[in-house]
């Protein structure tokens, strides 16, 4: 008889400290605690983050322990992201993995968080089988620190074709709701005041970049002073048209998204399209995906919500696809801010 794959997943490369047990490739739990200490300075300060990650770690695991009804002593393999992340969030979670697999005696499997995005649509649910993309898909995978977009080859080879060339679409969004005064992360706020906007209210323009790659600086400026130029002859222009201002900004990022996705899967032809990461909670991103994939006749996956932003579900599956392999790490795992989604 096949022995279960129990594989715990830690997350902790930015501000959400997660855990999540995953059996046989089915979720069992998934645990997350936020930090809302960043909320009031505008984005996620270092070295709050990897404090709140250390009071979080223990009672998080615990948690996903208990929530899967499982004891420590079943699991096969921890698993943990090794980057790309703030090093002081990485450390937490690497160094908690490590010392739970030595205590163990369990392999240790380092995982790239980018491609925990994207595989984060192969995690099924109990009772409920669940269609997932066929390889060779592309996925946009896009949230606070990455804009890419992926040609995804099999569960562990991975291919970047266009990248952001500064600053990710989260942060576009992050930036430009620290400017209309909304506090971190501003995503999900703008989003929420869009749905009541008029999307063709104002218009922005589209940055000029090569092939399919993008860039969301100027976009950050772009809107700064567009705010300006409203403030300047009108001192409540913020507030008598935030609803239109953030439908107009998201649809704008929205379309420029697409723009360059559209041409992947055209010069690829591919029709297996996904979109992953924080931004892919996204209303407006996700109707859109829809909208495209009925007119060109596109298989598109989007995720479920638990799974767009950081949690460590993504991270579990990844480890259990690297379990599958014999992918271990070993006790000289380091953390790795940079780490790359072909490593
Ligand atoms: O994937 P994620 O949780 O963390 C990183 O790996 O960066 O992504 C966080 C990003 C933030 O920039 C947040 O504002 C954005 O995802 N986000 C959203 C929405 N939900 C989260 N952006 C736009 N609309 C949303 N509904
Ligand atoms: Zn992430």
């Amino acid at each position: 008889m096949n022995k279960d794959n129990i594989i715990l997943g830690i997350e902790s490369s930015c501000d959400d400290t997660s855990a999540s047990i995953i059996k046989n490739g089915v979720v069992l739990s998934n645990v997350t605690a936020g930090q809302e200490v960043h909320e009031k300075y505008g984005g996620v300060v270092p070295e709050l983050a990897s404090r709140a990650h250390q009071q979080n770690i223990v009672p998080v695991i615990d948690l996903a322990l208990k929530n899967a009804k499982i004891e420590l002593k079943d699991l096969s393999a921890i698993a943990f992201t090794q980057g790309p992340g703030l090093l002081g969030s990485l450390l937490v979670g690497t160094s908690f993995a490590k010392s739970l697999s030595l205590g163990l005696n369990i392999p240790l499997i380092g995982v790239n968080h980018m491609k925990g995005h994207i595989l984060a649509h192969f995690i099924q649910e109990e009772g409920q089988e669940k269609t997932v993309p066929k390889f060779p898909f592309i996925c946009l995978t896009v949230s606070g620190g990455h804009t890419q977009i992926v040609k995804v080859l099999a569960p562990l080879k991975m291919e970047v074709l266009g990248e952001t060339i500064d600053d990710a679409a989260g942060e576009a969004f992050d930036k430009a709701a620290k400017l209309l005064g909304l506090p971190y992360p501003g995503g999900p706020l703008i989003d929420e005041y869009a749905k009541n906007g008029n999307s063709d209210k104002f218009s922005f323009t589209y940055p000029k970049t090569e092939g399919f790659s993008y860039s969301f600086s100027g976009l950050k400026t772009q809107f700064m002073n567009f705010l300006k130029k409203g403030l300047k002859t009108d001192d409540n222009f913020i507030t008598d048209n935030l609803e239109d201002i953030c439908a107009s900004y998201q649809k704008h990022i929205v379309n420029y998204l697409f723009q360059k996705l559209k041409k992947v899967a055209f010069s690829e032809n591919i029709n297996q399209i996904a979109i992953a990461g924080g931004v892919s909670a996204n209303s407006c991103l996700r109707a859109e995906l829809k909208r495209l994939g009925e007119k060109h006749a596109w298989n598109t996956f989007i995720p479920k919500f638990d799974y767009c932003t950081d949690n460590a579900g993504m991270i579990a599956i990844t480890g259990y696809y690297q379990f599958l392999e014999g992918d271990f790490s070993n006790q000289n795992a380091i953390p790795n801010a940079r780490m790359k989604v072909e490593e």
